[in-house]
């Protein structure tokens, strides 16, 4: 791209070194995954441990010929470290193994690459990676020629370094622009599903659980599912009607791995903020992998990263078709709330009862009820309408006052009354159904046009 190294290839080996003074360890299982899902070939594994990195080259140099030795046997095309590497490490690396050398980032930041799909996701991935490389060009490659000055051009004497770094800036720039403007538009859509009250429903797990799959099951889309890991990376929206709830809107989000690069984590940020504002969570989980259990607290561990660890969760126990003797059932707690939920996503066995514990989880904390507001109180009347829980109203002719059908959180209604907004008696109330549903109706459709915008 900006500069000449030796040629990304598929036979690989990956190398994984247990430092004694990183307080995280990274797992050499996934890294292996990892590198398949790049497309890969690991041929071999050298393992290893060390009290801290070697500034040089990261290993010692008995492991770095173990390596080149490794690399020459295998004619290894690429060395995948499971670490972070330094820009200098990196480089010296790559010298003394005589192919190309790609840290953990560098190697996540490939697969994201691979697997964006729409306009948003793509500049993400672009943005995170342009920013791993200009931290690359900081301290590297000033052995490179110096460039003559030409037309537009800073002038002679400027340095390969220097505008490489000038045209990295410049599109970086540019791409937070293009961020800007696509994101002005996905909050827009967001509003517009809040003022109507239309709930979203965030799909989240591991990467290879299942979540396009299940998505694709519940709203026949067609998004792409692959056997790879991150196969979706922007976050999709689409509508589902729910047994006796009405419409809902369900987002397929990006695959989550642990430790995800903290350069990823803020590209991807408005992508997983929409996680933390859904309704509800599903959270999808691989049951045929026996390493289940480890993945769910990985997946909490992210939640809790990007703030969504308190948004109510059920868990979705995916693959039950490859489970011995399994049938698709609904788990409850104690208190007869849908907690855990087995199906497969592929079959479509057990969606029934997926939808119906989401209608039930959704509707649990939203309450319907009719007030009674005063004429004098328009500051309190117009609060409900900019929070979005008006439904109805009507005004009684004799007093003037507003009788009004809301749609809110228990929380809120509880706050009203305490401020001393009286409730009208049930049997007094109008149904509110055909507004609602004209209401989500027009949210709906500007929020999923914005998306595809
Ligand atoms: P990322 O986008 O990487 O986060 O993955 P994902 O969680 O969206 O997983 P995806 O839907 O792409 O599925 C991963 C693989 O599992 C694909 O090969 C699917 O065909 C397969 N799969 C998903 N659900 C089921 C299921 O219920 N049964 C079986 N047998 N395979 C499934």
């Amino acid at each position: 791209m900006f500069f000449e190294r030796p040629d990304a290839g598929e036979t690989a080996i990956l190398v994984h070194i247990s430092i004694h003074s990183e307080s995280e360890q990274e797992d050499p299982c996934e890294f292996e995954e990892l590198a398949l899902s790049a497309g890969a070939v690991p041929v071999d594994t050298i393992t290893g441990t060390r009290k801290q990195p070697s500034p040089g080259h990261f290993v010692g140099a008995g492991k770095l010929e173990e390596i080149a030795a490794a690399v020459r046997a295998h004619k290894a095309e690429l060395v995948l470290f499971n670490h972070s590497l330094s820009p200098s490490q990196e480089r010296n690396l790559e010298r003394a193994l005589k192919c190309r050398v790609l840290d953990r980032t560098g190697l996540i930041l490939d697969i994201f690459a691979q697997r964006a799909r729409s306009h948003e996701g793509k500049l993400q991935v672009e943005l995170a990676q342009l920013q791993h490389l200009s931290s690359r060009l900081k301290r590297g490659w000033t052995h490179l020629d110096r460039q003559k000055g030409g037309i537009g051009m800073r002038g002679a004497g400027e340095t390969q370094l220097e505008m490489d770094q000038r045209m990295i800036g410049q599109r970086i720039k540019a791409i937070h622009k293009s961020l800007d403007k696509v994101r002005g538009q996905r909050q827009q859509g967001r509003r517009s599903r809040e003022r109507a009250e239309v709930e979203t429903v965030s799909l989240v797990g591991y990467t290879n659980a299942g979540k396009s799959t299940l998505f694709n099951y519940l709203t026949n889309a067609q998004t792409y599912a692959a056997d790879q890991l991150f196969a979706t990376l922007d976050s999709t929206l689409r509508r589902v009607e729910l047994p006796n709830f009405g419409p809902a809107i369900i987002a397929d989000t990006v695959g989550f791995i642990s430790h995800l690069p903290h350069g990823l984590v803020e590209a991807f940020r408005a992508t997983l903020e929409e996680t933390a504002s859904a309704s509800l969570l599903l959270h999808v989980v691989d049951a045929a992998n026996e390493d289940h259990q480890e993945y769910i607290d990985k997946v909490q561990e992210v939640l809790l990263e990007i703030g969504a660890d308190e948004v109510p969760q059920l868990q979705v126990f995916n693959k039950i078709d490859l489970l011995d003797d399994c049938q698709p059932r609904l788990q409850r707690n104690e208190q007869g709330k849908p907690v855990r939920i087995w199906l497969s996503a592929a079959t479509g066995e057990g969606s029934d009862l997926l939808l119906q514990a989401i209608s039930e989880l959704l509707a649990d904390g939203m309450v319907e009820e009719t007030v009674v507001i005063n004429p004098y109180q328009a500051s309190l009347r117009s609060r409900l309408y900019e929070k979005g829980f008006v439904e109805a109203e009507r005004v009684d002719e004799c007093d003037g006052s507003y009788q009004m059908r809301l749609r809110l959180p228990r929380e809120e209604l509880a706050r009203l009354q305490q401020e001393g907004v009286r409730l009208l008696k049930r049997e007094q109330q109008p149904t509110a159904q055909a507004t609602r549903q004209a209401l989500a109706e027009e949210a709906l459709d500007h929020g999923l046009s914005s998306q595809s915008a």
